[in-house]
């Protein structure tokens, strides 16, 4: 695996979104051996077992075959109310359908996360790493990286600007990268 080709989204739909800010600086300062697709979740319908069964919204096929060809994810939550927003949990959830033939399964994942407040995601973190573990995706345990005072991170376009989180956004791209790689390896051997 020389070259390591990721897909990143993040659970807002807001045009100045941080989270969607942290997924363009990861694209655009990815390591050697990594590309980063940003992948926009705007045209995914809500989750509905009638559509499904009837044929999946070509949205839906879309946004399937982007985690299939990728060989990892990079996503970013905003939180809502304690949670991960209804944006980012649906979009999994119709991901994770049918279950056997997931995209997600064996994915590998690395989650991150941006709000203005103290508690920078740390709840809405943790609750996409337990529904993303339940869809068989391969959650990268650390580093973390949580970004709380977002306004001061990122200017009003939702622009990353801080240098330091720049650094530890890299660094956490680099260990999906090691991590993706050690899977791999793992289910060949
Ligand atoms: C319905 C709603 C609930 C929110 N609840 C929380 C929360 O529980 N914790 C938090 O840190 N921020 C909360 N916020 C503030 C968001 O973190 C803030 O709007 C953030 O900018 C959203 O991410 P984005 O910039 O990527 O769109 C909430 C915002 C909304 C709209």
């Amino acid at each position: 695996m020389d070259q390591i080709k990721m897909l990143g989204f993040a659970g807002s739909l807001r045009r100045a979104s941080y989270n969607r800010g942290l997924i363009r600086a990861a694209a655009a300062s990815t390591p050697p051996g990594i590309t980063l697709d940003v992948y926009d979740l705007a045209e995914i319908p809500l989750y509905n077992q009638d559509v499904e069964d009837a044929g999946e919204p070509a949205s839906v096929v879309a946004f399937k075959l982007a985690i299939e060809s990728a060989d990892a994810l990079l996503v970013a939550t905003p939180e809502y109310n304690h949670g991960m927003p209804g944006v980012l949990k649906n979009a999994f959830d119709w991901a994770s359908r049918p279950r056997a033939s997931s995209p997600l399964r064996d994915k590998p994942i690395a989650v991150t996360g941006a709000s203005p407040g103290r508690g920078s995601t740390a709840r809405a973190q943790a609750q996409l790493r337990e529904a993303a573990v339940f869809t068989g995706a391969c959650v990268m345990p650390l580093p973390e990286l949580l970004i709380g005072s977002a306004a001061s991170h990122f200017d009003h376009e939702g622009n990353l600007i801080d240098p330091e989180i720049r650094a530890a956004l890299v660094e956490l791209v680099g260990a999906l990268r090691a991590w993706t790689i050690r899977l791999h390896l793992d289910a060949v051997a």
